[in-house]
C-alpha cells in the first residue's frame, strides 16, 4: 500500500483526499494545514491526521495536530501538494526535491521560467505515458485540462482538415465553498493568460490556438467558447457531437439552460461535492457555418482536475499502463455513469 500524502486542505486538497480516500491501494497518511481555523477540526472529522509548518506549530496550539509537515513527509511515498499558486514551487525547492519525494503539482505552478515545478504538464489524454516513473510533475489547471478533452479528439478525427481553433475563457471568480471571497461586480480582462502556452506543451508549440480570457461574478464552473475552423467546409454539428460518445469526462447536453443547472443537477443527485468531473459540451448552442464551426462547454471547475490527480498518481507511483490506470481510476470516480445520468437528464426532447 503506497502511503499518500496531501499538502493543502482547501478546495482541490480536500476533494482529493476523499476520493483517494476510496482506493484500497493507498493510504492517506494527512493532510497539511497552514491557518489555524475551522478545517482543521473539518479535517479531523473526516478521520484525517492534520500535519502543520515546524515553525507555526504553536498557532495551532488549540487544534488537534498529529505534527509536522516536515516530519511526516519521511514516511510518504508521494505528495500531491494543493498549496496556493506558486507556493508548489517553495515546497519542491524546500521540502521535497531535500527529502527526495516525489510530488505531484497543480495548475497555479508553472513548468516554464525559473519557478518551473517540472516539464511536464499532465493531460491524461495526451501524454500519460511521458509521465511513468517521473518524479515531478504539474497537473494541467482545470481550463487547460478542459480544452485538452475537446481539442485532441478533434485532432483524432479531422487531423490537417483543422487550421485555427480560437477560444474565450469565461472563467469563474471563486469555488462554491470560498464564501469568504467577495465576488465583485465586474468583468475582468485576463492580460495574457497561461492557459494557450499551457495547452499548446501537450498540443503542440506551434498549433494554432488562440486563447484570451474574462473573468465573470460567478462560482458556478467555466465556459468555454470555441471556433474551429476547417480547409473546406466545416462537419455538421452532430459529426462533432458523436467523435465524444465514449469520450472519458466529456458529457453532451442538451437543455441546461447554464452551468447552475448542471451543478444543481450534480447536487440533487448526490455527486460528491456537487462536482461532475467533467466538462459539459452544450450541444443545442454547436453550430456550423461554412468553413467554422462554433461550440460551447462548460468545465466543472474544481471536479475535473480531481480524477487527473489520481490519472497521473498511478503513472508515477505504480507505473501503470495508461488502460489499467484508466480502469482502476474509472472503478473509483464512476465517470461513465456520471456522464450517463447527465446526459439522460439534459437529453434532446423534441
Ligand atoms: N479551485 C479550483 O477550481 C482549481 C482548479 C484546478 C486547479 N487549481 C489549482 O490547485 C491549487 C490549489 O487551489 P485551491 O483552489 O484548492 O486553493 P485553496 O482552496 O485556496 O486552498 C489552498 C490551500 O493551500 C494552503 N496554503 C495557503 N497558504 C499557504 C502557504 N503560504 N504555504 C502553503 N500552503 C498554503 C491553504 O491552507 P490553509 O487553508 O490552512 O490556509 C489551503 O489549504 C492551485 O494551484 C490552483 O491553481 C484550482
Amino acid at each position: 500500500m503506497k502511503k499518500i500524502f496531501v499538502n493543502g486542505y482547501g478546495s482541490i486538497g480536500s476533494r482529493i483526499t476523499s476520493f483517494l480516500k476510496d482506493d484500497h491501494e493507498l493510504e492517506v497518511i494527512g493532510v497539511g494545514k497552514y491557518s489555524p481555523d475551522e478545517k482543521v477540526k473539518i479535517a479531523n472529522s473526516r478521520g484525517l491526521d492534520v500535519y502543520v509548518p515546524e515553525q507555526k506549530l504553536s498557532a495551532f496550539s488549540g487544534y488537534k495536530i498529529k505534527g509536522t509537515i516536515e516530519s511526516v513527509l519521511g514516511s510518504c511515498d508521494l505528495v500531491i501538494d494543493a498549496t496556493t499558486e506558486g507556493q508548489g514551487y517553495k515546497n519542491k525547492k524546500n521540502l521535497y526535491e531535500p527529502k527526495n519525494i516525489p510530488a505531484i503539482y497543480q495548475g497555479g505552478e508553472s513548468i516554464v521560467g525559473t519557478k518551473a515545478v517540472s516539464d511536464l504538464l499532465f493531460n491524461s489524454r495526451s501524454n500519460y505515458d511521458l509521465a511513468v516513473g517521473k518524479k515531478h510533475v504539474m497537473q494541467g489547471s482545470c481550463n487547460v485540462t478542459g480544452m485538452g478533452r475537446i481539442l485532441e479528439p478533434l485532432r483524432d478525427k479531422f487531423g490537417d482538415e483543422l487550421i485555427r481553433f480560437d477560444v474565450t475563457l469565461i472563467r469563474r471568480w471563486a469555488d462554491v465553498e470560498q464564501t469568504e471571497k467577495i465576488i465583485p461586480d465586474t468583468i475582468e480582462m485576463t492580460q495574457s493568460p497561461h492557459h494557450g502556452d499551457d495547452v499548446k506543451t501537450y498540443f503542440g508549440k506551434d498549433s494554432p490556438l488562440f486563447v484570451r480570457a474574462i473573468k465573470v461574478p460567478t462560482r458556478q464552473m467555466h465556459l468555454h467558447i470555441m471556433d474551429i475552423r476547417f480547409k473546406n467546409i466545416a462537419p455538421r454539428p452532430s459529426n462533432i457531437h458523436e467523435i465524444y460518445t465514449n469520450e472519458f469526462g466529456v458529457a453532451t447536453l442538451w437543455t441546461a439552460k447554464g452551468t447552475k443547472d448542471v451543478r444543481d443537477y450534480a447536487e440533487n443527485i448526490g455527486f460528491n461535492f456537487t462536482d461532475t468531473n467533467m466538462i459539459h459540451i452544450h450541444a443545442n448552442m454547436t453550430t456550423s457555418i461554412g468553413d467554422t464551426v462554433q461550440m460551447m462547454y462548460s468545465d466543472d471547475q474544481t471536479g475535473i482536475v480531481i480524477p487527473e490527480n489520481h490519472m497521473l498518481l498511478q503513472a508515477m507511483i505504480f507505473e501503470r499502463s495508461y488502460r489499467d490506470a484508466f480502469e482502476h481510476t474509472e472503478s473509483i470516480f464512476h465517470m461513465r455513469e456520471k456522464k450517463q445520468k447527465l446526459e439522460e437528464h439534459f437529453s434532446k426532447k423534441d
